[in-house]
């Protein structure tokens, strides 16, 4: 899974009120070129949507974001997510997504907590919230002395389509994540060309520099 994910430049980061929205929002991601997709568990719809898109569109990369309590880390297995992520490095989360044998992606913000998931067997790390922790520039300096290491970021919280590549330059980075690709209030609308739209542009954009 890590394999595959490495090849994804750009996650969109869903909160979904509706599940109903479901798979008319991964149509609309699909659409424009996305086949993967992290719904975070901020909702209570995410259970559900998360159900129907696994279900609807096997071809996609089915992600569970802000997984953060035990009852969350349950619901996201039974799910059968292909991938988790959390703001946080919780190590038990960590370990039980890996007892399961599915990818999970914590997220740090100083060396300590880079240093404890590269421990904890983590290749991939989500450094957020980005813009506010020091943007580039920290990421930069941050993940520079263990790039050799072979550990890889997805920067999320404040990443958008003027600053995305700026990150994804940078050779520890994999992937940026952003929720400005589908907003809530654009999926509550249901302005699925809007999202479709959005998504064609950072895939371009992100292919520019990859
Ligand atoms: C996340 O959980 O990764 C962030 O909330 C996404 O941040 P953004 O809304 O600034 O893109």
């Amino acid at each position: 899974m890590l394999n595959e994910l490495l090849k994804r430049p750009v996650i969109p980061v869903i909160v979904i009120e509706d599940a109903n929205d479901a798979e008319p929002l991964a149509e609309a991601l699909l659409a424009g070129g996305m086949d993967v997709i992290e719904v975070t568990c901020r909702t209570a719809a995410a259970e559900e949507a998360l159900t129907r898109i696994k279900q609807a569109f096997p071809e996609m990369l089915v992600g569970a974001g802000t997984v953060v309590t035990p009852e969350q880390v349950k619901m996201c297995l039974d799910v059968g997510v292909n991938f988790g992520l959390a703001p946080g490095l919780n190590p038990d989360t960590v370990k039980t997504f890996q007892e399961a044998g599915t990818l999970f992606i914590p997220g740090v913000m100083t060396p300590s907590e880079i240093e404890q998931g590269i421990a904890l067997d983590c290749n991939m790390l989500k450094f957020f919230p980005a813009g506010a922790a020091g943007g580039v520039n920290m990421l930069k300096n941050i993940s520079g002395p263990y790039a050799s290491l072979g550990v890889r970021f997805c920067p999320t919280g404040g990443v958008n389509l003027d600053n995305m590549n700026d990150y994804l330059s940078l050779p520890t980075v994999s992937a940026i994540g952003g929720s400005w690709l589908a907003t809530k209030r654009q999926i509550a609308g249901k302005q699925w060309d809007v999202i479709t739209r959005q998504v064609q542009e950072a895939l371009a954009q992100a292919a520019e520099i990859i």
